[in-house]
């Protein structure tokens, strides 16, 4: 998708040749002597059009109008909200009228905030996913022209880190999408590397060796029982002086979770190649980074595997060591996600991390708590928890906190080693990061349960893209407060 932003007059929007005209309308909107303002006064007369968020019109070939097809598209208060909700309904007809150009025109000023509500939703709506078809599908809407009144340095900005963090947000999309056969342990790792070409970026894979000699046995424990080797990713990302203490990014990487031998049922399995939805996000997150360019330090740690039943699987029961030395029962073996992470948040002291967040598909507990719509998020600091709060609203990536009283850690308790990796079924999601919380006592920590958001389910089936904006939007935040 290739986007651009255009000082463009209602006037001049109205003379622009293109295929598909999209006039986002206010209600503070105030009509002007132009083709556009004279058809906006007229529709809202008939009653045809108002301004009210998620109102539109389309009209064809107007004189004074030079697109082939107009849509007027109310956004009520302008909030980024209502552009998001708007943006994606009007998107939806283009898509089905396979649009390849199109001009979004601001009838009214614009805020940095509503260009880059306009711009994510764009590329959100109009993504599509192509890799594994015979002939690769490609996005039928290729060039996008954001129109607006008057630009500024900010709105310039705003508009280049949208489109940069639009990259990030759909690399995390292809790669979760991806089906495991496509997107192996391996894959992943030559996929960091292909980011380390960037200035700025570097990128260590590990294999089994490597790992064996780390000693991390919990990792390994997982990715025992498959013919696919395990990979542990390193990405540095450095925009600051090397003594900025860099913030460490920890993202599940399971590439297929059949549960092991506490198998999962059939029915939906085939989602689990989502499991991978946070490394996917540590990606897009450094793709971002290596466009961006902002001042400040940045890890990313992926361990990637997959969780497979097999002769040589994991059994429930047996008892591992992990990197920290704390010993772990695993009485299921479908609770993987925390037992490669334990292994990365050891890892990730080597660092002196100011700040270590992990981002893991982790509980379908949580998709019981939270739906699809908020993003469980776990803090052990409030300055953190509210920092990632913030960001999920201004990027309209939302995430809500959840509690990590230490009474929830009573149901890991283990007759036989120092911690079981699984407690009962009541407050799972709250169970599964209070697991996490003893691995990672050395730094302020938070972790992302994105179960739920990660990935959409049903007809419209695919990632989401969930949670590079929100991270992106946090770390960019973090910058800003360094420079001061
Ligand atoms: N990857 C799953 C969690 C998951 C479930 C993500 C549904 C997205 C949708 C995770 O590895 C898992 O299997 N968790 C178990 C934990 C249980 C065994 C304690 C779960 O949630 O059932
Ligand atoms: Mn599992
Ligand atoms: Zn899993």
């Amino acid at each position: 998708m290739n986007f651009e932003l255009k000082t463009l007059s209602l006037a001049a929007a109205a003379k622009t040749t293109t295929d598909t005209l999209i006039v986002l309308i206010s209600e503070h909107f105030q009509a002007g002597k132009d083709p556009l303002s004279a058809l906006i006064t007229k529709a809202t007369q008939a009653k045809d059009f108002s301004a009210k968020a998620g109102k539109s019109l389309q009209t064809y070939a107007l004189p004074g109008i030079s697109a082939s097809k107009t849509i007027l598209l109310g956004v009520g208060e302008g909030r980024a909200a209502d552009i998001k909700s708007a943006v994606s309904s009007a998107m939806g007809s283009l898509k089905s009228a396979e649009t390849a150009k199109a001009v979004l025109a601001f009838a009214g000023p614009v805020s940095a905030a509503q260009l880059h509500a306009a711009v994510l939703t764009v590329a959100d709506s109009t993504y599509v996913y192509g890799a594994t078809y015979s002939k690769p599908k490609l996005r039928k809407l290729t060039q996008v022209t954001l129109g607006v009144e008057s630009s500024n340095q900010g709105l310039k900005d705003a508009f280049a880190s949208s489109v940069a963090i639009v990259q990030g947000i759909e690399m995390a999309k292809e790669w979760a999408n991806r089906p495991a056969n496509h997107a192996t342990p391996t894959m992943l790792g030559k996929a960091a590397q292909g980011l380390a070409k960037t200035a700025g970026i570097s990128c260590e894979v590990l294999g089994p060796k490597e790992v064996a000699k780390l000693g991390m046995g919990s990792f390994m424990s997982v990715a025992q029982g498959s013919a696919e080797p395990l990979r542990f990713i390193v990405l540095k990302y450095q925009g600051a002086a090397k003594s900025e203490a860099p913030v460490v990014l920890v993202g599940k990487g399971i590439t297929f979770d059949t549960g092991g031998i506490s198998i999962k049922p059939a029915a939906e399995m085939d989602e689990m190649k989502f499991d991978m939805g946070g490394a996917a996000s540590v990606l897009g997150v450094f793709k971002s980074l290596s466009l961006l360019k902002p001042k400040l330090n940045v890890v990313g740690l992926i361990p990637a595997c997959e969780n497979m039943p097999d002769g040589l699987a994991v059994k429930p029961g047996d008892v591992v060591t992990s990197m920290s030395g704390q010993t772990i029962e695993i009485l299921n073996t479908d609770a993987e996600g925390r037992l490669i992470l334990c292994d990365a948040l050891t890892y990730a002291e080597r660092f002196k991390p100011k700040a270590v967040i992990d981002i893991a598909t982790l509980t379908g507990a949580c998709v019981i708590a939270l739906g699809a719509i908020r993003t469980g998020m776990f803090a052990t600091e409030d300055s953190l928890a509210e920092a990632l709060q913030k960001a999920g609203n201004d990027a309209m990536d939302l995430c809500w906190r959840m509690p990590l009283d230490d009474e929830y850690a009573e149901s890991l308790k283990s007759n036989f080693a120092d911690v079981g990796n699984v407690g009962g079924r009541a407050g799972g999601a709250i169970t599964a990061a209070k697991f996490l919380h003893r691995f990672a006592q050395k730094y302020p920590w938070a972790h992302l349960d994105i179960a739920g958001t990660a990935w959409k389910g049903g007809a419209a089936k695919g990632a989401t893209g969930r949670p590079v904006g929100l991270l992106l939007q946090y770390l960019l935040s973090q910058q800003v407060s360094a420079k001061k």
